[in-house]
C-alpha cells in the first residue's frame, strides 16, 4: 500500500467546485476564473457561484444579496453565550466555539435536506461577519454594533468592526479579499469540514471542524504571522538582514510556500497590487516595501513563492483591521467555500475513511501493572 504523508498529491475526493492548476497558477470556481471574479464580482455573487454552480442572474442576485442580510443577527442566546467567554480568547477560538452554538438556535434542525442545508450555508456565512466583529468589541469593552439591514458583506462587517460605515473604495477592498479566499479545493479545512460532513454530521459540526483547522500557522493563522514578522522587521532598511538570519536560523518564513503551487498564486498576484495601492493611498507604503524585499529575498534564496496570506498581511493592516482578525477574516469568506464542499459532499456521500501504515512496535508482551520498573 503506498504511504504519503501529509497526504500529498493523493486525490481524495471528485469536485465540480474549484479547479486548481499548481503547476500553471490557475484558480477558477465552476470554471469561472478567479482573476475575472476579482476584478468584475461581488463576494455575494462568487458566494452564490459556490453554493449553485453557476453565476446568478440580476433577480437571483437579488434575492441572495436579500437572504444574506436577513440573516444577520445572532440569536439572542449566541450573544450572551459570547460575553461569558474570557476577554483573552482568541478569535478564532471565540468564532469556534460560537460557531458550534449556533445549531441550538437552528430553526430548521433536524431537518437534513438540500434545501435546509442551503439555507444553513447563507445563515453560517452571514452570521460568522457578526460574529467576528462582535468579538472585536466585546473584548475592548463596547458595545457590539447591530448589523445593517441592508448593504453588501465587505460594508456591513467594516460597519459593525467599526461602528462607522466604510468609504467604498475600502469596502471594496474587502469585497475582492473576500472573493479570493472564498475557496481552494481540498486545503486542510475544507478536508476537515468534507471529513466530519461525510459522517453525515450536521453542516454546523462540518464548519466547527473546518474553523479549528484554518486557525492554525501552516493555514489560515498564518496571515496573522506574516504581519507580526513584517512589524518586527520595521523598517524597510532592515529587512534584507532580518531573512538573512531568518534562513540561517533555519526558521519557516510564514506567508511562503504551498503544498500545491508550484509557481505564483494568482491570489497572491491581487493581494500584492492592492498592498502597493493601499499603501500609496494612506501613506504607508513601507509595508509593501518591505513584503517586496521579503518575497524577493525568500525567492531568491529559497526559491519559495508568496502565498495567499502573504501580501493579505500588509493589507488588512493599512486597512486598520487589528492582526488577530486577519484569520478570522479568512474564515468569514472560506464558509462560503466549506459550505459548498459539504453541500457537495452530502449530495454524493461515502465516509471518508483513510489509512495508515503501521510503524509501531509489534507483539508486546502485557505485562502487570506492578510488574513494571
Ligand atoms: N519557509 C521556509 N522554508 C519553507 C517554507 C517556508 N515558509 N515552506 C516550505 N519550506 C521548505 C521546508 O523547510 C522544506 O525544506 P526541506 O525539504 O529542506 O526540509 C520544503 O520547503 C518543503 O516544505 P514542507 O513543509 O514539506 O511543505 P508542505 O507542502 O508540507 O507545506 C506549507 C506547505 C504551506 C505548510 C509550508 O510551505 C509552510 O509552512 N508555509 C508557511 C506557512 C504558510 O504560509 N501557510 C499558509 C499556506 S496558504
Amino acid at each position: 500500500m503506498p504511504t504519503t504523508d501529509g497526504l500529498e498529491d493523493v486525490v481524495a475526493s471528485h469536485s465540480r467546485i474549484c479547479d486548481l492548476d499548481g503547476k500553471l497558477g490557475k484558480l477558477s470556481y465552476f470554471g469561472v476564473d478567479i482573476h475575472d471574479l476579482a476584478r468584475y464580482s461581488s463576494f455575494e455573487e462568487t458566494a452564490y457561484l459556490l453554493w449553485n454552480g453557476t453565476l446568478p442572474t440580476r433577480s437571483q442576485l437579488d434575492d441572495m444579496e436579500a437572504q444574506l442580510c436577513a440573516n444577520r443577527a445572532l440569536p439572542g442566546p449566541v450573544s450572551k453565550l459570547m460575553r461569558l467567554l474570557p476577554t483573552t480568547s482568541t478569535p478564532m477560538d471565540v468564532l469556534r466555539t460560537t460557531v458550534s452554538s449556533l445549531s441550538s438556535f437552528d430553526p430548521d434542525a433536524g431537518d437534513n435536506s438540500s434545501a435546509a442545508n442551503h439555507h444553513r450555508a447563507i445563515r453560517l456565512t452571514s452570521m460568522l461577519g457578526t460574529i467576528v466583529t462582535a468579538w472585536d468589541r466585546i473584548r475592548n469593552g463596547k458595545e457590539p454594533v447591530a448589523p445593517l439591514t441592508y448593504g453588501n458583506y465587505a460594508t456591513n462587517f467594516l460597519y459593525m468592526l467599526t461602528g462607522e460605515l466604510p468609504d467604498a473604495y475600502k469596502a471594496r477592498m474587502l469585497d475582492v479579499i473576500l472573493i479570493l479566499h472564498a475557496d481552494h479545493e481540498l486545503n486542510a479545512s475544507t478536508f476537515a469540514a468534507r471529513v466530519t460532513a461525510g459522517t453525515l454530521a450536521s453542516m454546523y459540526a462540518a464548519i466547527t471542524s473546518a474553523i479549528g483547522a484554518l486557525s492554525g500557522p501552516l493555514h489560515g493563522g498564518a496571515n496573522e504571522q506574516v504581519m507580526r514578522m513584517l512589524l518586527r522587521i520595521g523598517e524597510v532598511d532592515r529587512a534584507e538582514a532580518y531573512i538573512a538570519d531568518a534562513i540561517e536560523r533555519k526558521e519557516r518564513i510564514m506567508g511562503f510556500g504551498h503544498r500545491v503551487y508550484r509557481t505564483e498564486d494568482p491570489r497572491a498576484t491581487h493581494l500584492r497590487a492592492m498592498s502597493r495601492e493601499l499603501g500609496e493611498r494612506t501613506g504607508q507604503s513601507k509595508w509593501y516595501e518591505i513584503s517586496h524585499i521579503v518575497e524577493d529575498q525568500i525567492k531568491e534564496h529559497k526559491g519559495l513563492n508568496a502565498n495567499v496570506d502573504f501580501y493579505s498581511a500588509s493589507v488588512y493592516y493599512m486597512m486598520g483591521i487589528p492582526i488577530d482578525m486577519d484569520t478570522p477574516i479568512f474564515a468569514c469568506s472560506r464558509v462560503t467555500g466549506w459550505t459548498a464542499h459539504v453541500l457537495e459532499q452530502y449530495a454524493n456521500n461515502r465516509l471518508i475513511r483513510p489509512r495508515a501504515e503501521y510503524v509501531g512496535p509489534k507483539n508486546v508482551e502485557y505485562m502487570l501493572i506492578d510488574q513494571r520498573g
